[in-house]
């Protein structure tokens, strides 16, 4: 069975579609929740869903460097295989990194290599581009720029508010991430595709 460590800053809606993805016949079990954000709500969830916390303020420590030995020493500790990203604000050097790199996933609400980065959902409504998504890719030292492993679409529709496509794309979000992981950790490196259309059903006439 493989250890996966889930690293937060918020909510924590990505890591918790992981944690209930992780049961019955998968290849893996959530070992670890860090957060670096001591409030972060996703630390509740998952000690309700009954997985190890730890928190690693990074305002407690003077160099980023020092920050992440501290949080490799906790996912050492949890003698975690993987390690998935979900909603973690704080950017990685390359040494953290190198050290997970082949292991390490994170989600991205956009269509990489489009909109890396921070305000993804406003930068894809500026642009007017019709479709917008997420996509899960592999760490690799330059943000958001790893290889893509999953992306999910959805339509941009008029009027759409920022919020308003964060929430067509949150879901998504949920579906793709468990489904991308999986693969992951049974070795598979093939992108793989969702979308919203293929997931809603057809309105049938009477
Ligand atoms: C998600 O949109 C994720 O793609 C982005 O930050 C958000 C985190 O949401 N990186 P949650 O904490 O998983 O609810």
């Amino acid at each position: 069975m493989k250890r996966v460590a889930i690293l937060i800053s918020g909510g924590g809606s990505n890591m918790v579609s992981l944690i209930e993805c992780m049961t019955g016949d998968h290849p893996a079990r959530p070992v670890l929740v860090l957060s670096n954000r001591p409030g972060a709500g996703g630390l509740a969830k998952a000690e309700a869903a009954g997985v190890e916390t730890a928190v690693v303020d990074h305002r407690a420590f003077e160099t980023r460097e020092a920050f992440e030995a501290e949080m490799d020493a906790q996912l050492r500790k949890a003698e975690a295989d993987f390690v998935c990203l979900a909603g973690f604000m704080r950017i990685l050097t390359p040494g953290f990194v190198e050290k997970w790199r082949g292991k390490m996933l994170n989600i991205h609400p956009s269509l990489l290599p489009k909109y890396p980065g921070l305000h993804t959902h406003q930068r894809a409504i500026d642009a007017g581009y019709i479709e917008a998504g997420c996509t899960v890719h592999e760490v690799i030292p330059e943000l958001d720029a790893g290889p893509p492993l999953g992306q999910a679409r959805v339509p941009v529709l008029p009027g759409d508010t920022a919020e308003m496509l964060a929430a067509r794309i949150l879901p998504m979000e949920h579906k793709l991430y468990p489904a991308v992981l999986r693969r992951f950790v049974e070795g598979v490196r093939a992108p793989i595709g969702l979308s919203l259309a293929a997931d809603t059903p057809k309105k049938v006439e009477p």
